[in-house]
């Protein structure tokens, strides 16, 4: 998924010089650390509760197999974000991928989030997917602006749809983006080269 696209690659960003590299089976105690240091509220919009040992295990399986791709941002050894493409070209939704997306507290609001949404929606690019979503609980301001300022819309509200660690229910809403616009956009201005690496 990742062949048209290299990395490790150098990002400068208000945090400082981050690098973009493909996460693997010797990042799982890094990314652990990273995941157990995030407020779980900032977690309800995964699927599995990544903070769990077990749940990254079978996420790095996963990896392993090539049926995710997961993007690492790395400051100074430490991991302070994470973007993931997930695809299932067997399913009837072949064309279309999800992206997870979450950066550690302490570099919020810095720029990190934005390259991160933009190295891993150039991977989806180069996998040639068609359509992209992203689905978050209705609280998560930053990633609803973020993701609508690369072109994501509003698509389902789920209510109630995840139970937080106290019991609590929180309504999760589904942003897409129409990716197979953007790249005929880009043909029609004559850059194809732009989405190739
Ligand atoms: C979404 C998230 C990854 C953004 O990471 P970040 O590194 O803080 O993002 P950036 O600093 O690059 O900011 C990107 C954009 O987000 C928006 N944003 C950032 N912080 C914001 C805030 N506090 N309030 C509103 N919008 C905000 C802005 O539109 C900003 O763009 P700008 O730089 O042009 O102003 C981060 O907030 C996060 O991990 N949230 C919890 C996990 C989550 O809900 N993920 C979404 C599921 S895909």
């Amino acid at each position: 998924m990742s062949e048209t696209r290299s990395y490790p690659r150098h990002v400068k960003t208000d945090a400082g010089d981050i690098e973009f590299r493909m996460m693997g089976r010797a990042d799982e105690a890094a990314v652990l650390a990273f995941a157990q240091n995030l407020p779980t509220h900032d977690l309800l919009f995964l699927p599995r509760n990544i903070s769990q040992p077990k749940v990254l295990s079978a996420w790095v399986n996963e990896i392993e197999r090539g049926q995710i791709v997961s993007l690492l941002a790395v400051r100074g050894g430490s991991v302070v974000g994470c973007g993931t493409l997930v695809r299932d070209p067997h399913s009837w939704s072949p064309h279309v991928g999800e992206i997870r997306m979450v950066v550690s507290l302490d570099v919020r609001g810095q720029g990190v989030g934005r390259a991160l949404s933009q190295e891993t929606f150039a991977l989806a690019l180069g996998a040639g997917l068609e359509k992209l979503s992203v689905q978050m609980t209705v609280d998560q301001q930053a990633a609803i602006a973020l993701f609508e300022s690369i072109g994501f819309r509003a698509e389902a509200l789920l209510r109630d749809h995840v139970r937080d660690v106290d019991g609590k229910k929180h309504d999760i809403v589904v942003l897409g983006h129409n990716v197979a616009q953007v790249r005929a956009q880009l043909e029609a201005y004559g850059l194809p080269g732009a989405v190739q690496h």
